[in-house]
């Protein structure tokens, strides 16, 4: 589905990717690891298209969804057109507004007006913390919950191929597994995910496969089971 080839992306003068390649296939849900400052972010930003000067800068390398060239495809497109969403690092949501209309802000795109009920109560079941706080403002949540309504609204705006920026960052263990089970869920039913983590243990623990960034270069790639069996891995990065 995602094809990402030879990747090299800069800011400014600066190379911060190195010519990566990975794919993601439908229905898959792959993670992709790294330290601190690997190069993760980047790589989904350059996914999203998000331009300079903010954004990093394609100089080389093929990104393709489908077997369509993304380069010259700007985020909004994305979205509509190919069901690509991004949940940034760090929650993004409306603080002034409710969860409920934090939801259905991200629904003005869709046409399918019938699936919108059923796409609600889906989100409300897969996470009752937002039923209870449908009518509450999004600044009043507790960091979980606000992750939880980003991915919720990623959800909600109909995309079919999900990538999240360290989802579980700030989360307490239980929230985590928590959030990991929901996108597990998500997954099944057919939302392709391409999850960023720091964290490499609960990231293996649900993802198929894996992808281990390291200084802008992808040094490890395998399926989950195995990656999380590697010695290499479990010394720098399972403690
Ligand atoms: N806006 C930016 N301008 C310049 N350099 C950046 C910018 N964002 C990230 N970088 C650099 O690119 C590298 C990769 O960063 P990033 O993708 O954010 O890593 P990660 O998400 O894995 O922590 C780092 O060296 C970082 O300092
Ligand atoms: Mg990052």
């Amino acid at each position: 589905m995602l094809e990402v080839s030879n990747l090299h992306v800069k800011y400014g003068n600066i190379e911060a990717l190195h010519g990566i390649s990975f794919h993601v296939d439908e229905g898959e849900m792959v993670a992709l690891l790294g330290a601190n400052g690997a190069g993760k972010s980047t790589t989904l930003m350059s996914i999203m298209r998000l331009p300079p000067p903010e954004g990093p800068q394609v100089t080389k390398g093929e990104i393709r969804f489908n077997g369509v060239d993304l380069l010259p495809v700007a985020a909004h497109i994305l979205i509509v057109k190919y069901g690509v969403g991004l949940v940034p690092e760090g929650r993004h949501i409306f603080g002034n507004l409710t969860v409920f209309e934090n939801l259905k802000l991200a629904t003005y795109a869709r046409k399918d007006k019938d699936q919108i009920e059923k796409d609600y109560e889906r989100v409300f079941s897969l996470f009752p913390r937002l039923a209870d706080r449908r009518w509450q403002r999004g600044d009043l949540l507790s960091g979980g919950e606000q992750q939880m309504l980003a991915i919720g609204r990623a959800f909600m705006s109909g995309v079919r191929f999900v990538l999240l920026d360290e989802p579980s960052m700030g989360l307490s263990p239980l929230l985590m597994l928590e959030l990991f089970r929901v996108l597990k869920e998500l997954n099944e039913s057919g939302t392709t995910i391409l999850v960023v983590e720091q964290n490499a243990r609960i990231a293996l623990k649900y993802a198929h496969r894996a992808y281990v960034l390291e200084a802008g270069k992808i040094v490890l790639e395998g399926a989950a089971e195995a990656l999380a069996d590697n010695p290499e891995i479990q010394k720098a990065y399972l403690g």
